[in-house]
């Protein structure tokens, strides 16, 4: 038997693009869901029976019965932030034990990671980045410095002298740094009790199963088992292609599902690239099209666009054609997927950017992120659709304005949108191939 290829959803702009729904909506066609990069900085968001589901770490398949959902080796576990999650699945009735399979590689965010990602912030005053400040960039950087404490060290009789030590060699940075560690808050809470949680929470994994889930991914691709890869974050958050620094710290690309699951680059097969009809960002950083103005405020609004995480409002702008077609090149994607044109049914006039200026020139290339900050963005005017498009499920029904705006992404990006999203639930989806 030919050896079956894994599928790919990832988010092509600055997150939140809507990942987690449109994995559950996939999710009956495969048998194993698996997140390879981020932690609990993101936020995933699932709607379906009247009830909404934010997931942080765990993949957005577990509310499907007979799929196995894969934590990656690239993905960091917060073992309070993991139980806080169990919790609200077995809340939900659901037992993710018996669906789960975390990988011994995975790296671990200690309580004290989320202090040095709090101090290394306030040090950047008024360039920082705008971290969720989850632990993420002190996590990857001790996986990389070679110092990090893996999701299999839980099992070592040593495992105690190990966080022990890492914890005191944290502290003595965070007293480098003249963070007042002692009095410190992490989740609104004294992070001594925090940490009792998170001891509580390894003890809680411990009743997982960990195992090196590469081989787990090889064998099910040998027995022909459906595969998909959920991305967190977005491509322009991409620690490499992102708007460096102001970004995180892992792969989010098509590339990172390779490193952080395990898998050769040949085991890959569609991409699907998940974008809003418009933009949003949380934290710092250039963002072309953003708007200042009622209408930002409006998209805002409409889209509930509050982070998932921490609650921060999201910056607001229209869609940005430039970035989104440099998102596609670096990701390779196969299959566009567009969400939340719903938020825009009101507006009379759409705008999109096609091109960028600076200087009076056209920039060709996605710029970096110096000129990103300063370039004006050229926009085209669309009518807008002026109906409501929630309670369509069918293209054909789709109001002749939207299906001019669906055509004219297709044509500047020379790829077909394959699904529509047209409200947060489940059942609010068109499919259109
Ligand atoms: P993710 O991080 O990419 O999974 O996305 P988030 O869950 O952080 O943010 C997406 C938000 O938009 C969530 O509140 C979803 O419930 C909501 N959502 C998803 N798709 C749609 C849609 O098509 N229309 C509307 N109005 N909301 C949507
Ligand atoms: P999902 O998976 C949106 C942003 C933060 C900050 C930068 C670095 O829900 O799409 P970090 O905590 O990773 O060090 O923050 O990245 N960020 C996200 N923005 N959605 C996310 O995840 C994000 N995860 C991180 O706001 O600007
Ligand atoms: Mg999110």
């Amino acid at each position: 038997m030919q050896k079956s290829k894994i599928d790919v959803i990832l988010g092509i702009q600055w997150g939140d693009e809507g990942k987690g729904k449109i994995v559950d909506v996939l999710a009956p066609r495969y048998d194993i869901i698996a997140r390879f990069q981020g932690g609990p900085n993101a936020g995933h968001t699932i709607k379906f029976g009247g009830a909404t589901h934010v997931l942080h770490t765990i993949p957005s398949g577990i509310f499907h019965e007979g799929k196995v959902n894969v934590i990656g080796n690239g993905v960091l576990v917060d073992a309070c932030i993991f139980c806080r999650e169990i919790a609200e699945l077995r809340q939900a009735g659901v037992e993710p034990r018996r669906r789960m399979k975390i990988s011994d590689k995975a790296h671990l965010i200690l309580p004290t990671h989320r202090m040095l990602d709090a101090a290394l912030e306030q040090r950047k005053g008024a360039r920082k980045i705008g971290s969720t400040v989850k632990g993420i960039g002190p996590a990857y950087t001790d996986k990389t410095a070679r110092c990090g404490l893996r999701m299999g060290d839980i099992f070592s009789t040593d495992f105690t002298r190990k966080y022990r030590e890492l914890k005191e060699e944290h502290l003595s940075q965070l007293a480098h740094y003249g963070f007042d560690a002692e009095s410190a808050l992490i989740d609104q809470m004294p992070w001594q009790e925090y940490e009792k949680q998170w001891l509580a929470g390894i003890e809680e994994l411990r009743g997982f199963e960990v195992v090196s889930t590469e081989f787990y991914l090889d064998e099910a691709m040998r027995q022909g088992k459906k595969i998909l890869a959920e991305g967190a974050q977005g491509t322009l958050l991409d620690v490499d292609f992102g708007s460096y620094p102001f970004v995180t710290s892992s792969s989010t690309v098509t590339a990172g599902v390779c490193v952080g699951l395990g898998v050769p680059p040949s085991a890959i097969g569609k991409v699907y690239g998940i974008f809003k009809a418009y933009c949003t960002r949380v934290g710092s950083g250039p963002f072309p099209t953003e708007l200042d103005d009622e209408t930002g405020e409006t998209l805002r609004r409409n889209g509930h666009e509050f982070g998932a995480t921490t609650g921060r409002s999201r910056r607001t702008g229209w869609l940005d054609l430039p970035a989104l077609r440099y998102t596609l090149m670096v990701n390779g994607i196969t299959d566009l997927v567009m969400m939340k044109a719903d938020v825009m049914d009101d507006f009379p006039v759409l705008k999109v950017a096609e091109s960028y200026r600076m200087d009076g020139k056209r920039v060709e290339n996605y710029p970096d992120t110096e000129t990103a900050e300063n370039v004006e963005p050229v926009y085209v005017e669309m009518p807008g659709w002026q109906r409501p498009l929630s309670g369509i499920r069918d293209y054909a029904a789709l109001p002749a304005a939207f299906k001019a705006y669906v055509e004219y992404i297709g044509k500047n990006t020379g790829l077909d949108i394959k699904m529509i999203s047209v409200g947060p639930d489940r059942e609010e989806t068109i499919m259109n191939a």
